[in-house]
């Protein structure tokens, strides 16, 4: 097939679910060779399929857990030394437990941190030296949360806090290369991402739903909850442009947000 991206590596994190899913199909359908990272391997190999089956190339699955340090950094070095042009990172995977800090516990506070921060941290610096080391364009891709910019954040929002710095401070220091870095801050999509909810937590999202007129689940929930395939056209769109601009950060949100949204 001929696409825009055609002849690029990219490696997608959280690519068996929600957003990275949609991003990783659509830029599959571009002619990007991707590699899919996330645990569950039926997931993954699903959305491998679904690349196939929109007529992208044959994509990797590259199953592992992002709690731990060194496999995504050995991901990329791999991925940099079977493709000729690594050309992007998109760091998307994550987790959200949306509790008050003092009803958390530290197991849930280090699996957001692990995860949305330190495996975004690892990948980011191994695929800058590979990136370099081919002396092509490429791109960062992390995603942050409009709940970064909540009154009160909490961990989860911390810790997209923290996806936003790191996208400000990696585009100061790359800005004597051809590597772009976009942070991509949703509202309120429909994905997998409330699995890790407690029973407290759900009844307040379906409540701030309800304070909308909207039952949750129910009609009209897609004014609150969006498709990510927006999020995926985003990304592409980032992607095909010239290397000489950076969309240093996207806000994308549904049409009417709650405090959850
Ligand atoms: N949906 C929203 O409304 C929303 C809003 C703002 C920001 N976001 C952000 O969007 C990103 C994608 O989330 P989503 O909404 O698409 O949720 P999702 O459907 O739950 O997807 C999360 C992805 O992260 C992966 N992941 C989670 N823990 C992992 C681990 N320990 N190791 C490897 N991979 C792991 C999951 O894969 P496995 O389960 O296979 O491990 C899955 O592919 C996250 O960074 C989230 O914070 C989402």
């Amino acid at each position: 097939m001929t696409g825009s991206l055609e002849g690029k590596a990219v490696i997608v994190t959280g690519a068996s679910s929600g957003i990275g899913r949609a991003i990783a199909v659509e830029l599959g359908k571009a002619g990007a060779e991707l590699w899919l990272v996330g645990r569950n391997q039926s997931e993954l190999d699903a959305t491998a399929q679904m690349i196939g089956d929109a007529g992208g190339p044959d994509a990797h699955t590259a199953p592992m857990d992002l709690r731990e340090r060194g496999p995504l950094a050995a991901l990329v070095e791999k991925v940099a030394g079977q493709h000729p042009h690594l050309f992007a990172l998109i760091n998307n995977a994550g987790v959200m437990y949306p509790e008050p800090i003092l009803s958390g516990s530290v197991d849930r506070w280090q699996a957001m941190l692990d995860i949305n921060v330190m495996a975004m941290l690892e990948g980011c610096k191994s695929a800058v030296e590979a990136m370099r080391a081919h002396a092509k364009p490429g791109h960062l891709i992390n995603v942050g949360s409009v709940q970064a910019r909540f009154e009160v954040p909490g961990v989860y929002g911390i810790s997209k806090q923290a996806v936003e710095a790191i996208g400000v401070s990696l585009r100061e220091e790359l800005e004597q290369d051809d590597i772009r870095v976009c942070t991509i801050i949703p509202g309120g999509f429909e994905t997998q991402l409330a699995r890790g909810f407690r029973q407290e937590e759900l009844a307040h999202v379906a409540s701030s739903f309800e304070s909308r007129g909207v039952a949750f689940g129910g009609d009209g929930a897609h004014r609150l909850v969006s498709d990510p395939q927006h999020i995926a056209n985003i990304v592409r769109y980032v992607l095909e442009q010239p290397i000489d601009i950076n969309f240093q950060e996207i806000l994308i949100r549904p049409p009417v947000s709650t405090k959850a949204s």
